[in-house]
């Protein structure tokens, strides 16, 4: 049966673990897996811009011998000439792996439905799930265990990111609270909250959507904050999401309200004196380019074990 990775839950805790400790050996000792994906080749469907993602994909895909095509919707008959469907077919008759960057979840869910080889979801409106694990790999790294930690996260809750934290959060039983706004259009949507409620059952995990950033921030052992404008989000809209937003904004206060051993956390791109104000971001605690490099080993984890290599 063919695997895909449309967000965090689609994997079990234990493929997550599994996947993780691959990744951190993947980074210690790349040259072992250097011919794992001779001939291979991975479509990556972009709709939405990147850097990290993009680079640490193409750059992955190069170390294990093979070869990862960029294909930007904008130069397809995608929506145009041709619908999700017929893409997905053809393109699974070239290609090994596939990945998409693409507004709509539904379009995610369409190309996995119709490919007959694996889909990778490299970002849409409900999940990012190759950021997820990367982050977890992080984690591990700097605390030394995946298991009683308190996470929170800050800032914009209708978010692709923040369902996914909250998702692994699930799976793994950890405490986790997130601190938005009130209001549909800045908290988790429902049926998320009740993804989130049923992976708890199993894990005895707390997670807890609150609107106060230093209670939030309380015994935490990881903060967390995403882009305020994520891609999409019209620009016209920046000022009045800045207000709305600044009362979650990490800053040195919330930070300090935290353990004091506690990290600071961004998937970038990020905007100093917005989410998180430079002395954090830029501060001993933050671990935010050791999170970005991982996605490079957490990737190539994700791709071979997809394809059954490891
Ligand atoms: N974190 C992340 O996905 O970054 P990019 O948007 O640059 O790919
Ligand atoms: N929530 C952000 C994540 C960027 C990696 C966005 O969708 O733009």
């Amino acid at each position: 049966m063919v695997r895909h990775l449309t967000k965090i839950s689609d994997f079990t805790k234990k493929e997550c673990d599994f996947i993780i400790h691959k990744a951190i050996e993947m980074k210690k000792t790349p040259e072992k897996f250097y011919a794992t994906l001779q001939h291979k080749t991975m479509l990556m469907i972009f709709e939405k811009p990147s850097l990290r993602t993009r680079v640490s994909f193409e750059t992955g895909l190069n170390q294990l011998g093979g070869h990862a095509i960029y294909y930007s919707i904008k130069d397809s008959p995608l929506g145009k000439k041709e619908n999700i469907a017929d893409t997905a077919r053809c393109a699974s008759r070239y290609v090994d792996i596939i990945g998409a960057r693409v507004f709509k979840r539904q379009d995610v869910w369409n190309l996995a439905q119709y490919s007959d080889v694996p889909v990778i979801n490299m970002l849409d409106d409900f999940a990012h799930p190759c950021q997820i694990l990367c982050d977890f790999q992080t984690i591990l790294e700097k605390k030394g265990r995946l298991e009683n930690l308190k996470l929170s996260y800050f800032g914009d809750a209708y978010n692709n990111v923040t369902y996914d934290l909250m998702r692994i959060a699930a799976i793994y039983g950890l405490e986790m609270d997130v601190a938005c706004p009130t209001g549909g259009e800045y908290s988790p949507e429902q049926g998320v909250l009740n993804e989130i409620a049923k992976l708890s059952e199993k894990s005895d995990a707390k997670v807890r959507v609150v609107h106060d950033a230093l209670e939030a921030a309380k015994e935490s052992d990881v903060l967390y904050t995403d882009s305020w404008m994520s891609y999409g989000i019209p620009f016209d809209q920046e000022e009045a999401r800045k207000k709305v937003f600044m009362p979650f904004q990490v800053n040195q206060k919330v930070l300090s309200s935290a353990k004091t051993d506690a990290i600071f956390m961004n998937c970038l791109p990020a905007m100093r004196g917005y989410e998180q104000t430079a002395e954090v971001i830029d501060g001993p605690q933050s671990i935010v380019f050791d999170q970005a490099e991982n996605r490079l080993h957490a990737q190539k984890a994700i791709i071979l074990f997809l394809l059954n290599k490891l």
